[in-house]
């Protein structure tokens, strides 16, 4: 039996027994994705996860940005572990979080993911679990994807029940939050019902202009792809958000009442009372990441 029959294995067993059929017990996950870089990717994982943290909501955020270190630096904490640690050098699931303000978690992605080639069928079984652990400490998982449209960015949306794309009205970033679209829609294990994309529209300077996004964004999606994408709101264009990145301070708790900040605060609101992906039912973080270890094959 090879390394991903045996992990299918683990996973179905642990559905069998049905550990967690509540949805309220499994931790949400969301990958925060773009088209075009510099985008306000982790600018917008750090402020979601402020404003969920704010909301009573425990939070880990997961740097796949793998090699930049984005969030660490907007965290001011640097990770003694990364996922390395776990995957291969048995580290706890515990040890490879390092705690950040607000007791948000931060988990970083290290050097990258290589696959299951060197692990046993005991190692692969314990590493379910241990990734289950997060159920335990965690309502949210906010996964953080690195520029560009890479197989891994992609390997991550596509095994995510839940997407936010980030896009700016310039030109180029909605063309290439279609490619990546694209990209998306054509990838092999993508399954339209299991991935719910919202759209999120940075910088903008009005209402207006943030519906624009969403509007042109959906439209060839669902002309060209037969896809459909929901809104979920807009973040302005702020120049308190740019003072505090240039401080390396997190603008929802720096400066609370800037636009921004409010923004964030609003759109978290949203997020939490819109109904999750009912898949995310049995597609749980271990799901997740042994989707993704597959895929690596
Ligand atoms: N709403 C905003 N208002 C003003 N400036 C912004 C806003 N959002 C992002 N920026 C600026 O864009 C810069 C890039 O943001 P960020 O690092 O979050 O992008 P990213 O998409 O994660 O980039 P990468 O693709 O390289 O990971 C920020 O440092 C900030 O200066
Ligand atoms: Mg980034």
């Amino acid at each position: 039996m090879d390394q991903a029959q045996q992990l299918r294995n683990v996973i179905k067993r642990r559905e069998q027994n049905n550990l967690r059929d509540d949805l309220s017990q499994m931790a949400r996950i969301v990958t925060i994705t773009s088209g075009k870089g510099g985008v306000g990717k982790s600018n917008f994982a750090v402020n979601l996860a402020v404003q969920l943290s704010k909301a009573g909501k425990r939070v880990i955020i997961f740097d796949a940005d793998f090699g930049l270190a984005n969030v660490e630096v907007m965290f001011g904490a640097v990770p003694q572990y990364n996922l390395s640690d776990f995957l291969y050098r048995r580290k706890g699931i515990q040890d490879i979080i390092t705690p950040g303000p607000l007791d948000i978690g931060f988990i970083s992605g290290g050097s990258g993911i290589i696959g299951l080639n060197n692990l046993d069928r005991e190692q692969i079984t314990d590493l379910v679990r241990s990734v289950d652990l997060l159920n335990d400490i965690a309502d949210f998982i906010l996964i953080d994807t690195g520029a560009g449209i890479s197989e891994q960015v992609l390997e991550f949306v596509v095994a995510s029940p839940e997407v936010l794309l980030i896009s700016t009205p310039e030109p180029s970033s909605l063309t290439d939050s279609y490619s990546l679209l694209k990209a998306l829609y054509r990838h092999p294990n993508f399954v339209v019902d299991a991935t719910r994309i919202h759209v999120v529209s940075n910088r903008v300077v009005s209402e207006d202009e943030g519906q624009a996004v969403y509007d042109k964004l959906n439209s060839v999606v669902s002309q060209f792809l037969h896809g459909q994408l929901d809104y979920l709101g807009l973040i302005p264009q702020d120049a308190a958000l740019e003072r505090a990145v240039k401080q390396q301070k997190t603008v929802s708790i720096s400066d609370p009442n800037s636009r921004s900040a409010k923004a964030f605060a609003a759109l978290a609101a949203n997020f939490l009372n819109g109904t999750r992906n009912p898949v995310s039912v049995h597609w749980g973080i271990a799901q997740m990441l042994s989707n993704f270890l597959m895929s690596r094959k």
